[in-house]
């Protein structure tokens, strides 16, 4: 598709969020039903158009904004019709080509998540999308994304799965539009450090690989360190992210696995306790204190605007669990379809990171003035981005022993494991941005 912009302002959009909002205080506005078929209307007269009256060679150029259009049309009227809508409880349903939108090898993701790449035989876990309990979860458009966060920086923050949402978003954007790599990890397996732009919209996104969002040195850095040997400050916020703050817009914070692995945790300095560490003196604090001091320090940090004078949205990602089964590299994530309502339910643990989230969340914004978020004034925005659910409901869908490139190619080494923690990309973890997307359209 060419580098035009959407085929409407986005003042039009900000209109049409007036008037339905506005129709709620029982002004004379038009219901928004009448509103709709009258979209549809005129959608149908101009498609007659272009289909007789022009040579065939226009009418792609035509149709394709006039596509466009159609969907960010719906985008709105499907999302503001459902502004008590929880994306987080629903199900999967099966929608054939769903999560079949983008070439991972394209958009340059991590080999060990390019599944199709790797030689993931059954690619039935990209023909489902999420039905959210009472409204229709819009399809990701990218352009209405764009539009959205137009001239923003949207930054990524945290552990693999906010690295795994980061890429998700950028393979989303870049299949639709032109994108430039404005820099990248110079280690491939790593892709700590990244930033992408969509000029045509002045949009950068970036990841900043912060897996405690406060500093930590340690196995955080150091891959050859055991899992638990993570030495994190309090007191500071990890230097890379911290540093470009104030150009941050859009803030996606999202970590938990590395708290739970284990750590040694430090205030000025000085070591004031540790989680799963069993041969150390001080305290043991968990990880449900730690990771809300770092909540709480990276929100007092952000909610202040930003250096564009704009008010800012923080988005709080929940826990997106593993799914690690048995104990082979075949039958480590075996499942091959997504649970069904009922069959699987959060474990306490999950229950727990989830509720630390929306708490923290809660809290950032009676210390930010009270309100519920809906960035009242100038001031910046917190919103709770619950996937943990929709999360837990899709075993399938981790690239399992195809981290791997051929993995059965050849005889199975001992040192090759199975991924059941991260998704494919594409792959389940897409239905996070098409929430974020939501998210961040809720915006004035
Ligand atoms: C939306 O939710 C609020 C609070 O739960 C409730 O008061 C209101 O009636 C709901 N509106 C609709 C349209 O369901
Ligand atoms: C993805 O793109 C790569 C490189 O352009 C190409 O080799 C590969 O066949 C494509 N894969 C699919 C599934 O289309
Ligand atoms: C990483 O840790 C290993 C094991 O302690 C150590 O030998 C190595 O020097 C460390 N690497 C860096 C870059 O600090
Ligand atoms: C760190 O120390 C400061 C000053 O003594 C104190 O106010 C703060 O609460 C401490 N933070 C943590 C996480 O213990």
């Amino acid at each position: 598709m060419g580098a035009h912009g959407p085929p409407h302002p986005p003042s039009s959009h900000n209109k049409h969020r007036t008037s339905s909002s506005s129709s709620k205080g029982g002004g004379f506005f038009v219901p928004r039903a009448v509103c709709a078929w009258l979209i549809v209307g005129f959608v149908a007269l101009a498609l007659l158009h272009v289909l007789c009256c022009t040579p065939p060679g226009t009418q792609e150029a035509v149709l394709s904004p006039l596509l466009q259009y159609v969907d960010d049309t719906y985008n709105f009227v499907s999302s503001s019709g459902a502004q008590n809508c929880s994306h987080s409880e629903g199900r999967w349903v099966y929608a054939p080509g769903h999560a079949r939108r983008y070439n991972a090898t394209e958009c340059g993701v991590k080999d060990s998540h390019n599944c199709i790449r790797n030689g993931l035989p059954d690619t039935g876990y990209l023909d489902w999308r999420w039905q959210p309990a009472g409204c229709r979860l819009p399809a990701f458009s990218a352009r209405a994304f764009l539009s959205a966060v137009r001239g923003e920086h949207v930054a990524f923050v945290g552990d693999s799965m906010a690295r795994n949402q980061a890429q998700s978003l950028v393979c989303l954007l870049a299949a639709a539009v032109p994108h430039r790599v404005v820099y990248r990890d110079p280690d491939p397996r790593k892709f700590n450090l990244w930033r992408w732009a969509f000029p045509a919209y002045g949009v950068t996104v970036s990841f900043y690989w912060a897996p405690f969002i406060a500093r930590a040195t340690g196995k955080a850095v150091n891959d050859s360190l055991p899992q638990n040997m993570n030495h994190v400050h309090l007191d500071a916020l990890d230097d890379r992210w911290a540093a470009d703050a104030d150009a941050m817009d859009v803030v996606v914070l999202a970590i938990g696995h590395w708290p739970l692995n284990g750590a040694i945790y430090y205030n000025n300095s000085v070591e004031i306790g540790h989680h799963g560490h069993q041969d150390r003196a001080s305290t043991r604090v968990g990880y449900a204190i730690p990771m809300r001091h770092a909540y709480r320090r990276a929100l007092d940090r952000l909610m202040v605007t930003s250096a564009a004078g704009r008010p800012r949205t923080v988005v709080l990602a929940t826990f997106s669990p593993a799914h690690f089964e048995g104990n082979t590299l075949t039958t480590m994530c075996p499942r091959k379809e997504p649970y069904k309502p009922g069959e699987k339910e959060l474990r306490d643990l999950e229950k727990e990171l989830v509720s630390i989230v929306y708490e923290e969340a809660e809290a950032a914004r009676a210390r930010n003035g009270g309100g519920d978020g809906d960035g009242v004034g100038s001031r910046s925005r917190v919103e709770v981005l619950d996937v943990t659910k929709l999360a837990v409901m899709r075993p399938d869908g981790h690239p399992g022993p195809y981290m791997h490139r051929d993995p059965f190619a050849h005889e199975v080494q001992p040192w090759m494991t199975a991924d059941c923690l991260h998704f494919c990309l594409p792959g389940p973890v897409d239905t996070f941005n098409e929430i974020l997307q939501q998210i961040l359209r809720k915006r004035r």
